[in-house]
């Protein structure tokens, strides 16, 4: 309902009254009309309409009152027009205050109504990402070489000829270079290409060169081979170096810390024996085989019936090395291995396609969470 003025305007005909109680009696019809008027204004413009019309200055119905029915009275009853008057702006104003905040009490009710949250409804499940199986294969390995003593050092994937062949005992035409397909990068004329590593043992030079023995490092990180990617070669893929250099340090000594390594890696229940091999920068040089963790050595595809799967690469550091960066050969001794990141995970949780790693499907890799 609009509470315009107009309504009134029968009313505020003029006063033609003789006695105050008529003039009470006008009064008491405005205000049944004002009372009519608010309870129309539910809102705050409805509100401001109803306190404009009737309290405007210029037109509201107050001023008319005052212009139409209080100036021009009788002398006799103007005490009881003004007085009636002032009542009933008394009551307009405080009408209207309290009009105005119940009207301000319900849009807030109105406000809290619509972002009412319901408590009880179900939340939105969000997906928990997951540690990648590689990851936590460098964990593992890492934890286990921490507790003996280790330190985890990284170097640059980016490397010389020296130290990715060179100082590791692989000469110029040495057939090792040609087995690790490198990536070599273009190098301005005359000066000596860099290539992306082919594996992580130049860490090993590097480390030494910079620090005498004792030596106890694991070097995680990636390493790169012109391969085309299949289910077992990619052209990128992970490798933790070991190294570990002292007096002292025995054959017996590398046996029990391999040994220790596979169980703590692979179970209990596994076992290893070491197999020769050649590294150029190991001598003498092992593969490190373990029981085959599908068959439990009884013979399975996997293990192609032998019972033994092979594991990683290692050795006693060829003395040759030492001589590159200056360690005592007489003095200092040292084994060193390469475990291949990739193919302990494999191991471990039955992988059989090393792409598998790199798709980021996550159908693949919720399965490590
Ligand atoms: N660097 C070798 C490779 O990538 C792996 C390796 C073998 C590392 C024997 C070693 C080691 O430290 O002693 O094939």
């Amino acid at each position: 309902m609009d509470p315009n003025p107009i309504s009134t305007g029968k009313i505020l005909s003029p006063l033609d009254a003789a006695t105050p109680e008529q003039v009470a009696a006008r009064f008491g019809e405005l205000r049944k009309q004002f009372d009519q008027d608010t309870a129309g204004a539910t809102d705050e413009n409805g509100w401001k309409s109803l306190r404009d019309a009737w309290l405007g200055r210029k037109s509201g119905v107050l001023t008319q009152v005052t212009d139409t029915w209080l100036k021009p009275s009788k002398p006799e009853l103007k005490r009881a027009v003004g007085q009636s008057l002032n009542e009933l702006k008394a009551h307009i104003e405080a009408a209207l205050e309290s009009r105005r905040v119940a009207i301000e009490a319900a849009a807030e009710q109105s406000v809290l109504a619509r972002e009412r949250e319901d408590l009880s409804l179900p939340g939105v499940a969000r997906p928990l990402g997951s540690r990648h199986p590689l990851r936590q294969t460098f964990e593992e390995i890492e934890r286990i070489f921490l507790s003996l003593g280790y330190s985890v050092v990284s170097g640059p994937e980016m490397e010389t000829p020296y130290y990715n062949f060179e100082a590791l005992h692989i000469p110029e035409h040495h057939p090792a270079r040609d087995n690790m397909d490198t990536f070599y990068m273009a190098a301005p004329q005359g000066a000596s290409p860099l290539l992306l590593r082919t594996h992580t043992s130049p860490m090993q030079v590097r480390t030494m060169e910079k620090q005498q023995p004792p030596v106890r490092i694991i070097v995680p990180g990636k390493v790169y081979r012109r391969d085309n990617p299949d289910a077992t070669h990619g052209f990128m893929f992970h490798q933790i170096e070991g190294l570990a250099v002292d007096t002292d340090i025995t054959f017996c000594d590398f046996k029990g810390t391999v040994e220790y390594f596979v169980r703590e890696f692979l179970g209990p229940k596994i076992k290893t024996r070491l197999r020769p091999s050649y590294f150029p920068f190991t001598e003498p040089s092992v593969e490190v085989d373990a029981t085959c963790v599908f068959c439990g050595g009884k013979g399975c595809n996997v293990c192609k019936q032998s019972g033994w799967i092979e594991l990683f690469g290692a050795g006693m550091v060829d003395p040759a090395v030492y001589g590159f960066v200056n360690y005592d050969a007489k003095r200092y001794s040292g084994f060193a291995f390469g475990l291949g990141v990739e193919r302990l995970t494999q191991l471990k949780y039955n992988i059989n396609d090393l792409q598998l790693y790199f798709q980021n499907d996550v159908r693949f890799l919720r399965q490590f969470a």
